[in-house]
């Protein structure tokens, strides 16, 4: 069995990170989430990834799996343009061959080992085996009709009247049978070729396609309050303490703290759960839970709770930041004494709350 994971597209819903920044590559707790994705297949037998990349990102998600940990045999495939999933499994059916294969999108978090659901879909007699998960507002994604065995009985993407709250999450099996249903759809609404309709095709036909509900989180890290959502699910459950870092000895670290190499705490309170990326120096500042600090930062006098920081920052006399995202080599500080001007330099497609 073979791994496809699908690390090209347009992260149009996080800008501007997504602006410098592929979407799998967003870091939660410190880490792009497309690890992740690799975490996940590393505790399946598949040795074999191909990486589907796009033209204006590529070499940025090979650089992040040049340290390969993981231990696989990656093979960076370029899809020129982004005509959709299953356009993406065409431009892979080299590297695919005849082998069945897991595709997993590069941006989604599951809570749960796919383990389980990589063996089932190897044991089972199935062309298609598919992740779900119930949602509130199921117009957003891929939605399907299951019977009481968990057979599918149809799909839709993106319902304008949702037949049920079930959704596709972005994780999939599929044996070669695939190929051939990809090659008789057509380009959908947004112009894509859909994965969704080239799995109706294979109920069209009559193959079996199975289901699983996920019981734990999915979080697809869509706008900024999902990946704040990302980064404190991940915080709660993944981060351990570690101390590579340096404290001073008036400074208190509580509960769950990852403090990396290099990284300096001085005159400071840091409440865990909390990660710091390397070399970055805090110093009179309070860092309350549920926030991610990235490499090189710089923050000085302020509070910082339940929010992102991306590598470079500095944050300096700000009272308290709390639900925010800060993207890479900003500045964030308070204007001169006794001025309440606001100077600002915001990027494309921020946003700012005062
Ligand atoms: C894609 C799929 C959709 C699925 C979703 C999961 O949507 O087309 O069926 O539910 O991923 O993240 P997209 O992200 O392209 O809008």
């Amino acid at each position: 069995m073979k791994a496809l994971v699908l690390s090209g597209g347009k992260g149009t819903r996080l800008r501007p990170l997504t602006y410098t920044l592929p979407k799998q590559l967003v870091p939660v707790a410190n880490r792009p989430i497309l690890h992740y994705v690799m975490d996940q297949i590393a505790q399946t037998d598949i040795k074999e990834v191909g990486v589907v990349i796009a033209p204006e990102t590529g070499s940025m998600i090979k650089e992040s799996l040049t340290v390969n940990p993981w231990g696989f045999q990656f093979e960076f495939i370029l899809q020129k343009e982004p005509k959709g999933l299953a356009h993406a499994v065409m431009v892979a059916r080299d590297f695919l061959g005849d082998s069945p294969f897991l595709m997993y999108l590069g941006d989604n978090l599951i809570g749960e080992s796919i383990l389980p659901f990589v063996e089932t879909f190897q044991k089972a007699e199935a062309e298609a085996l598919i992740l779900l998960k119930e949602v509130e507002d199921p117009r957003l994604f891929g939605v399907a009709v299951i019977d009481e065995k968990g057979e599918v009985k149809r799909l839709i993407e993106k319902p304008k009247e949702p037949p049920s709250k079930l959704a596709l999450v972005g994780v999939y099996l599929f044996s070669p049978t695939i190929h051939d249903a990809i090659s008789k759809i057509r380009p959908s609404f947004r112009g894509e070729l859909e994965i969704t309709d080239a799995i109706q095709v294979l109920l069209d036909e009559g193959k079996k396609v199975k289901s699983h509900i996920l019981n734990r989180w999915w979080l697809d890290t869509g706008k900024k309050d999902d990946l704040l959502e990302a980064n404190r699910v991940v915080l709660d459950e993944l981060v351990k303490e570690s101390i590579e870092g340096e404290v001073d000895h008036e400074s208190r670290i509580v509960g769950r703290v990852q403090l990396s190499k290099g990284a300096r705490v001085r005159r400071s309170t840091i409440r865990g759960p909390v990660v710091i990326g390397e070399d970055t120096v805090i110093e009179n500042s309070f860092i309350g839970p549920y926030t991610s600090i990235g490499r090189n930062c710089l923050i000085l006098n302020s509070v910082i709770e339940h929010s992102v920081v991306l590598d470079g920052a500095r944050i300096t006399g700000v009272e308290r930041l709390e639900d925010s995202v800060i993207g890479r080599n900003t500045t964030v500080g308070k204007s001169q004494e006794n001025s309440r001007a606001l100077r600002l330099m915001i990027g494309d497609d921020a946003e700012v709350r005062l």
